[in-house]
């Protein structure tokens, strides 16, 4: 385990059981979303200390994560009986991680939760470094507090039953790990066989990709600096994300964040000299497997629209988190609209549209 309380399970069982005791819980709650409580929770059945938990199921995918899944969650535990001295277990992906995180750390003014993330994109990202959130007022992530996990349980066996899409989503944000971090764990990523999984392989990928988001986490938890290098591809990112939305043509988040580390790279490329080759490598790896987002220059307005609103920016100032080289990182850049519409042509061009 280290700081940031994660933990990459040789023996599941073994490190959950005793991620629960070091707790000292005077009562266990589990929560689940309809898919983890049919495909996941089995797997946890045989473990002897969950004997006594009690279940809490509430409905799967991003369109529960309101505030009456929330009420909900805080009526069951109250109903139950919970106390400070309580633990919420988190089994599922980042839907469940961050309203289940947020139930647990408002809960007469916070109870302890443990994350397991059962879904890539919720390993490497959403269940690690705090971030917990509800949508409200038809904004994703509206509220919500920083409030970390006491551990979080990586267990990539959990991910052999995860559908393509959602592998490519989570793998995203590790392409965006890798692209903070250095040439050898990008390579790693670029070179892996996305058509036959190896698992080992993957668990290794998958710790050293957590690795550099708690290193950054541990550093700034509540995003004033450097978490900021998090955000590489999310502004473009979040822009194809609200289109898509609103064309009733959802994507999933890392594809979005994959099409919009196309975008941001060009604008690293062209604003902070980062390299044309290595530009080009992972551009190539995303059409390859994300395949590409349509729009026209139609929609440029619209998209440029969604960028000033992002929740990122200050004082309505679009910003970007770029980067010089691998490992580089330029915070805080902005781009004119001028050149958001030059890298707009250049996603369009490069992705075949
Ligand atoms: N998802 C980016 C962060 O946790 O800061």
């Amino acid at each position: 385990m280290n700081e940031a309380g994660v933990i990459i399970c040789q023996d599941f069982q073994s490190d959950f059981t005793q991620a629960v005791m070091q707790c000292e819980p005077d009562q266990l709650y589990i929560l689940t979303d309809e898919t983890t409580n049919e495909l996941c929770l089995p797997l946890l059945k045989s473990i002897g200390i969950l004997a006594d938990a009690r279940h809490i199921v509430i409905g799967a995918g991003d369109i529960h994560k309101n505030l009456d899944t929330l009420s909900s969650v805080w009526q069951a535990l109250s109903d139950g009986g919970a106390s400070r001295h309580s633990l919420l277990i988190c089994l599922g992906g980042g839907m469940v991680t961050d309203l289940g995180g947020f139930a647990a750390s408002t809960f007469k003014r916070g109870i302890p939760y443990i994350n397991i993330p059962t879904t890539l994109l919720a390993m490497v990202d959403a269940a690690v470094g705090g971030k917990t959130a509800i949508n409200f007022n038809g904004l994703k992530n509206e509220i919500g507090v920083f409030q970390p996990a006491v551990k979080v349980l990586l267990d990539t066996e959990f991910l052999r039953t995860l559908d393509a899409h959602n592998f490519f989503s989570g793998y995203a944000e590790m392409l965006k790990h890798g692209l903070i971090s250095d040439y050898t764990t990008l390579n790693e990523l670029l070179a892996f066989d996305t058509t036959v999984i190896d698992y080992a392989l993957l668990k290794q990928l998958v710790a050293r990709s957590v690795s550099v988001k708690e290193d950054i986490v541990v550093q700034d938890p509540h995003e004033k600096g450097i978490r900021k290098a998090l955000n590489l591809g999310h502004t473009v990112g979040h822009a194809f994300e609200s289109l898509a939305l609103s064309q009733n043509r959802p994507v999933l988040h890392g594809y979005a964040v994959a099409w919009g580390l196309v975008c941001e790279l060009y604008l690293s490329y062209v604003s902070c000299q980062f390299p044309k080759d290595v530009m080009r490598k992972v551009i190539h790896f995303i059409h390859d497997n994300y395949g590409c987002f349509a729009f026209t220059c139609d929609d440029y307005e619209t998209l440029y629209g969604y960028m000033k609103h992002d929740k990122k920016n200050t004082s309505g100032i679009i910003n970007f988190t770029l980067l010089n080289d691998v490992g580089e990182l330029r915070l805080n850049q902005t781009a004119t609209q001028s050149l958001i519409y030059e890298t707009l042509d250049f996603y369009r061009e490069s992705m075949g549209l």
